[in-house]
């Protein structure tokens, strides 16, 4: 008997790798749609265009709690992947309230419908590094206390304990993965790791002059997105249901990751790179290094990316995208 999943966000980038990932396990993959993304498919469904004759896309809404109770009752998913989130920091600080919105009531709004009308069916939330913010614990495990610095992390951390609650009040399957930075390809141009090796084409190409960065000091713990979707899978497919941090364990700063950019097309990154202030954020998460020891224990999961492959494969990818796109 095959599984049905249904994933929402399944346009972004981890959506489409975990599309991928659940074919090859013979799921069934449903995807919420926002109504826009069938009127615009060309445009809006670029990461899923290899994929969408084997998948079922549902044009519904993650704010409405009554069109989310259709999509649930009508698929009967076995697995729920709860991608779905206005997910760029930057303007969590600029739009609080569609933030918070989207990010908490969508999440809500999933977990009620599926406790009323398919309590079997197995929950994953997508938390985040960004929880842990101004971090109280180096590095970052899931003992960590949280402390957001903006208000998409504030959305994170409700949606984090809505789903524990849910797991423990009424005996839900319903995990949280608190996953690190995850790049790929796919990433969208606003982050700052896509910003930089998209940069970088364009200058290669001599289609770009220089490139305008914020705080190159920051720090992350990047992984490859798509190590990080089989990761959820292990979660839900698990016995038991629990909350499992998800990262390399290796950090790395914006310069590093823009030196070794540059670096791989024999470029000096110190050339090209002019820092703008306003590109700064209001309060800053300088620092993010998780400890994933539990995730390797119990799901026995293991990255096959490190940060040079990784940063080695959004550069041949983009050096590939701006000639055939020619942007
Ligand atoms: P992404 O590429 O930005 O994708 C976000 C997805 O959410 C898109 O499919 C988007 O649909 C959908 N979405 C946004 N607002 C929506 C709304 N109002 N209604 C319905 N759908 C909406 O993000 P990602 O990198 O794949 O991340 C997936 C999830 O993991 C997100 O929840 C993110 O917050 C979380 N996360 C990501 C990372 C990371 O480093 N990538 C780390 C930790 C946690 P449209 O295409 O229609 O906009
Ligand atoms: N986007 C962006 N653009 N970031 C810049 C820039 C720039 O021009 N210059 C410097 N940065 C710095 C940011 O200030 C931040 O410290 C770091 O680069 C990474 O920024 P993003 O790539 O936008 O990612 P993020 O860490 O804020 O958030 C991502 O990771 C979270 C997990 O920790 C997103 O994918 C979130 O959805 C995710 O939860």
């Amino acid at each position: 008997m095959y599984k049905k999943a249904l994933i929402t966000g399944i346009t972004g980038q981890d959506g489409s790798y975990l599309t991928e990932f659940l074919l090859k396990k013979n799921y069934k993959v449903h995807g919420l749609v926002r109504r826009v993304a069938l009127e615009d498919g060309n445009h809006r469904l670029w990461r899923l265009r290899h994929l969408l004759t084997r998948i079922t896309l549902h044009p519904a809404s993650l704010e409405s709690y009554a069109s989310l109770v259709k999509l649930i009752q009508k698929i009967k998913p076995h697995e729920v992947y709860h991608l779905g989130a206005q997910s760029y920091v930057d303007y969590s600080f600029k739009d609080e309230f569609s933030t918070l919105n989207t990010n908490i009531n969508g999440t809500h709004y999933i977990l009620s419908a599926l406790k009323e009308f398919s309590p079997k069916t197995k929950f994953y939330f997508a938390g985040s590094s960004e929880m842990f913010g101004k971090v109280r614990q180096v590095p970052q495990s899931e003992k960590t206390p949280f402390y957001p610095r903006s208000v998409y992390g504030i959305s994170k951390v409700a949606g984090y304990d809505l789903t524990r609650n849910y797991r423990e009040a009424y005996n839900m399957f319903c995990c949280s993965g608190i996953l690190f930075n995850h790049e790929s390809p796919r990433r969208g141009f606003e982050f700052v790791t896509r910003k930089i090796t998209h940069a970088v084409a364009r200058i290669k190409f001599g289609l770009q002059n220089d490139l305008r960065l914020g705080n190159m000091d920051a720090k992350r713990d990047w992984g490859h997105a798509e190590d990080y979707v089989e990761a959820m899978w292990l979660m839900l497919n698990k016995k038991k249901p629990n909350d499992y941090v998800i990262s390399t364990g290796k950090q790395y700063s914006v310069r590093d990751f823009a030196k070794l950019a540059f670096e791989l097309v024999d470029l000096d990154y110190k050339k090209f790179i002019k820092i703008e202030k306003n590109l700064y954020r209001p309060s800053e998460v300088r620092s993010l290094l998780g400890d994933c020891r539990k995730a390797k224990k119990e799901l026995k999961w293991k990255p096959k990316y490190d940060f040079k492959k990784l940063v080695q494969d959004m550069v041949k990818a983009d050096l590939e995208f701006v000639e055939k796109e020619g942007y």
